[in-house]
């Protein structure tokens, strides 16, 4: 495509506002890692199942649907060093002070819910892969999410 076309497209994705959300797993060597997501979906209510979409030029690609599990992670508007830490290329490890370990995986402090995941279906699409996964366990937690909108992060109150 070309560049204009292509700044084009980033400018008019990015007017559709979205929350934010950290994947979190182990990887094969035992490493507690995350990344910032934007394009988590809710798919289906029965079965529960939800996607989201992954770059095929992510350094986590091969790490990533690999997995079996992981957790989707919603983030609160507070916690927006852990989306920007997270986004970080070669910088996904979850700091010790920052999840707690739980029998279904990772799951981040205070963020404001979380999706325990199952690998169901990966598909191949443009630059990116379709991660559509069964949702096994979730929780909901307080407080508000962390919005993406215009290339920024953002408050949904302000
Ligand atoms: C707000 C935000 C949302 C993002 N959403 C996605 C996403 O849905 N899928 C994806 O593959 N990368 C997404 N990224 C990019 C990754 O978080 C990260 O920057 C990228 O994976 C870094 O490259 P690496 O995976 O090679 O380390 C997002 C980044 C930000 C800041």
């Amino acid at each position: 495509m070309l560049d204009k076309a292509n700044k084009d497209l980033r400018s008019i994705f990015s007017k559709f506002a979205t929350g934010v959300t950290a994947v979190t797993f182990k990887d094969s060597s035992g490493l507690n890692l995350g990344i910032t997501v934007n394009s988590y979906t809710s798919l289906s209510l029965d079965p529960p199942l939800i996607l989201w979409c992954l770059d095929k030029d992510s350094d986590l690609y091969e790490e990533i649907t690999n997995l079996d599990n992981y957790i989707i992670n919603f983030l609160s508007e507070e916690q927006r060093d852990i989306a920007n830490s997270l986004a970080q290329k070669n910088d996904h490890i979850l700091n010790e002070d920052q999840f707690i370990s739980i029998d279904q995986g990772l799951v981040i402090k205070d963020s404001i819910g979380w999706l325990s995941c199952s690998k169901n279906q990966i598909i191949d699409s443009g630059d990116h892969s379709i991660l559509i996964a069964d949702v096994n366990d979730s929780k909901i937690i307080e407080g508000y999410p962390l919005i993406f909108w215009g290339s920024d992060y953002r408050s949904l109150l302000r």
